[in-house]
């Protein structure tokens, strides 16, 4: 039987304060090189990875590693160290990479921290407009160091929403068209900002009121799913079941909206 592994309020408030520091220091510095040449390569038909990716993973996964050796690591460039321990890193070195690539300044860099298959806390930095979104379980959500909450919206009429589709659009079936199309005409209005990361974060801040997407990554949510949650909102797969940042789909609100947007997303 395994021991079951738990972190002071100490501890995971350095961590945090830790994380917040380590993307902050790593945002600026790749914020500084955005406009330089990228070069560019192909993880799939329209999955793009620059050598700044590899560069911020490079400069967080070090800073982790030296300094929570402990701790194991999943991070998007092929990182997976120690993924079988307690307590693990979830990092997405540049959530946003598409926008980053053309020059448009919508990405994030996001960090996840996960206890026994629980995301403890979340930072996701945003270096263009210098926020810095965090949760920490049971504690709360900030941007800047001020409290956030979800938006008050009760109706989708009423709503702003925000989604993405995933990178097989062209060949998959199951590849969001339908379920955008029938929130673009039953919503305010639909976005599309190409940061999961920071789609959940507004939605935390109440900016967007609902974002759903399917086929995301555990480096594209684990922070911010906590931040959201922290924020007062709701988070779960399209059918009300609990969300897993390993699973399939996300549907994340302020709450209100919540069985609204799951009776468009399974309709009869
Ligand atoms: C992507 C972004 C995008 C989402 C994609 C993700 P990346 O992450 O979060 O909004 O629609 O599914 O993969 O590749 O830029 O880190
Ligand atoms: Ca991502
Ligand atoms: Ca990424």
């Amino acid at each position: 039987m395994g021991v079951e592994v738990t972190i002071s309020y100490r501890s995971a408030k350095y961590a945090l304060d830790f994380t917040k520091k380590l993307v902050q220091d790593v945002g600026g510095r790749i914020l500084k090189k955005a406009s330089q040449q990228k070069r560019i390569s192909f993880k799939g038909e329209i999955d793009l990875v620059t050598q700044f990716d590899r560069e911020a993973q490079r400069l967080i996964v070090d800073a982790l590693r030296k300094n929570f050796p402990e701790y194991g690591i999943l991070s998007e460039e092929d990182i997976d160290t120690n993924t079988d321990r307690a307590i693990k890193w979830i990092v997405d070195p540049l959530d946003g990479t598409t926008n980053f690539a053309h020059g448009l300044p919508i990405w994030a860099i996001s960090i996840g921290l996960e206890v026994e298959k629980d995301i403890l806390l979340g930072v996701v930095y945003d270096p263009n407009r210098r926020e810095t979104f965090s949760g920490l379980k049971g504690r709360g959500a900030h941007l800047n160091g001020r409290r956030i909450h979800v938006s008050k919206a009760k109706r989708l009429e009423y709503s702003l929403l925000v989604t993405g589709f995933p990178y097989d659009i062209r060949r998959s079936k199951k590849n969001n068209l339908r379920h955008f199309n029938a929130f673009a005409v039953r919503a305010r209005a639909v976005r599309r900002l190409g940061s999961a990361a920071l789609d959940l974060c507004y939605t935390a801040c109440g900016r967007f009121d609902g974002y759903w997407e399917l086929k995301l990554s555990p480096w594209d949510q684990a922070a911010g799913s906590l931040i959201l949650r922290e924020a007062g909102g709701r988070i779960t797969d399209f059918s009300g079941r609990d969300f897993d940042v390993y699973g399939n789909e996300v549907l994340g609100t302020n709450g209100y909206i919540h069985r609204q947007m799951m009776r468009v997303l399974n309709p009869e």
